[in-house]
């Protein structure tokens, strides 16, 4: 049930409302002036004022102004008189919702109001959304490899040195950039992100640089690329490993000359940006199978910022496994569960391939999934067999180059190697949990030549 609050220093209007407003089902209380007004929005919980302008004492305006410095999500809706319409209209553009003219109209008020609240719920509710969706890690850990990063971060934080962070899948690469964008001059300006991965060759550059208008087909209008809209900022390049050849000659040409054109432009463009980047490939690796430029990865490894797995880091699990158990809490005024030492032993000798990512979903999941008052081995090893199981084709990295029919026959046999080693090569029950055929399954054991022996 909303409560509403009138302050209003005619005993009639106080009454008038309040009737309307019960009979509407709200809760109503009332102050004959803002000083007591102030007084109940201080300590009552309230989700809407509806405010006379003209009041003794302290002037409505001024009752509004207060309201809205120390709540600017509380609701005031204005009443005003005709004779002082003026005022209502300097009120609204103080932040008041909306006024209210008199005499009142019985369903103006009941109208008004409804809205006011509707726009608040809506907006509290984008406001957790945004929260619960965007809500940054704290990079957590305590361990000597995370206290070298912390150093190194400090340190390139303090100039505009390239940093190349490495490491696997998930130990946060993207988290230390931010760290180090946050604490460097340019904190205040933006931090701008490319997955190099994830765009296609031919767009890259246009991504990177930007566009004139009819550069190619597709460019119908001038377009600024990363490197611009990044200016005063830093440019975290994501997957740098994944460019190719050519991109990467562009981008080494870039930061060479420290200047670059659009895509069909001839203007040389300078901009004063922090590149960092970042790869989960071994570099080194890289160069010499010829993928990456060396010259480049000179460049750009000023400081070297190796990420470590995170089974390389037990020590900072308990940290980050209590971190991610109030975080992912379902009833946050109880404190989270806690596991059993032999639960926690278990997830010690685990060998996390997703990392810090791996975990943080495997909590999230034993979050939603139990309510068990205590997380035993059992469950832990439940959750991490149950991951395994699901891992099992790879995702769809390993088809996108093949045709369908390829690609098919590829999950076929995959899937038909793994169900015969899971039910022990007896032919009747793999057959039952594909739901197919014994004979079909035979068939397909030949078409592939899937050895049937242990
Ligand atoms: N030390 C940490 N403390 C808390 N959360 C962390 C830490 N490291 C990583 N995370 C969280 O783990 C997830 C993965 O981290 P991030 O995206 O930075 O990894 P990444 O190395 O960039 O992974 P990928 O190679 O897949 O892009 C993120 O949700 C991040 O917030
Ligand atoms: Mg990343």
């Amino acid at each position: 049930m909303s409560t509403i609050l009138i302050i209003d220093d005619e005993p009639g209007i106080r009454t008038v409302l309040t009737d309307i407003l019960e009979d509407e089902n709200y809760r109503v209380l009332s102050a004959p002036d803002g000083l007591e007004g102030m007084d109940i929005i201080r300590n009552d919980s309230i989700d809407l004022v509806i405010l006379d302008v003209w009041l003794p004492h302290k002037g409505g305006i001024d009752v509004l102004k207060e309201i809205k410095e120390l709540y600017s999500d509380l609701n005031v809706i204005v009443i005003s008189g005709h004779a002082n319409i003026d005022m209502a209209v300097k009120a609204v553009k103080n932040g008041a919702f909306d006024f209210l003219e008199k005499p009142l109209s019985l369903d103006k008020v009941i109208t008004l109001v409804g809205n006011s609240l509707e726009l608040r719920d809506l907006k509290q509710e984008n406001k957790q959304l945004k929260a619960s969706l965007f809500q940054e890690d704290e990079m957590i850990g305590s361990s000597p490899q995370m206290e070298a990063i912390w150093e190194r971060i400090y340190q390139s934080a303090a100039s505009d040195a390239k940093v190349l962070i490495t490491g696997e899948n998930g130990t946060g690469k993207e988290l230390v950039a931010r760290e180090i964008h946050r604490r460097s001059r340019r904190a205040e300006a933006s931090f701008v992100e490319v997955n190099c991965a994830a765009i296609p060759d031919t767009l890259l550059e246009s991504e990177l640089f930007g566009h004139e208008r009819g550069a190619f087909t597709s460019a119908v209008s001038r377009r600024k690329g990363k490197f611009e809209i990044a200016h005063g900022g830093t440019l975290f390049l994501d997957e740098i490993a994944d460019m190719t050849l050519s991109a990467q000659a562009k981008v080494l040409r870039a930061i060479q000359e420290q200047q670059f054109e659009r895509v069909g432009g001839e203007k040389s463009i300078q901009v004063d940006i922090r590149l960092l980047t970042a790869t989960n490939k071994n570099i080194e690796e890289e160069i010499a199978a010829g993928r990456f430029r060396e010259d480049l990865f000179f460049r750009l490894n000023v400081v070297p910022i190796p990420v470590p797995p995170l089974r390389e880091r037990v020590a900072d699990l308990p940290l980050l496994v209590n971190y991610f158990m109030h975080k992912y809490n379902p009833l946050p005024d109880q404190p989270p569960r806690s596991f059993t030492s032999e639960a926690m032993k278990s997830l010690q000798r685990y060998s996390w391939p997703g990392n810090i990512r791996e975990l943080k979903n495997f909590i999230e999941r034993i979050n939603i999934m139990t309510d068990e008052p205590e997380i035993s081995a059992e469950l832990v090893s439940h959750f991490l067999q149950e991951k395994k199981m699901q891992k099992v084709p790879q995702g769809l990295q390993k088809y996108s180059e093949m045709q369908l029919n390829e690609a098919k026959a590829d999950f076929e046999r995959t899937l038909v190697e793994q169900r015969l080693e899971q039910c022990d090569y007896n032919i009747s029950r793999t057959a039952q949990e594909l739901g197919i055929y014994p004979s079909n399954l035979h068939g397909k054991i030949k078409k592939y030549g899937i050895e049937t022996k242990k």
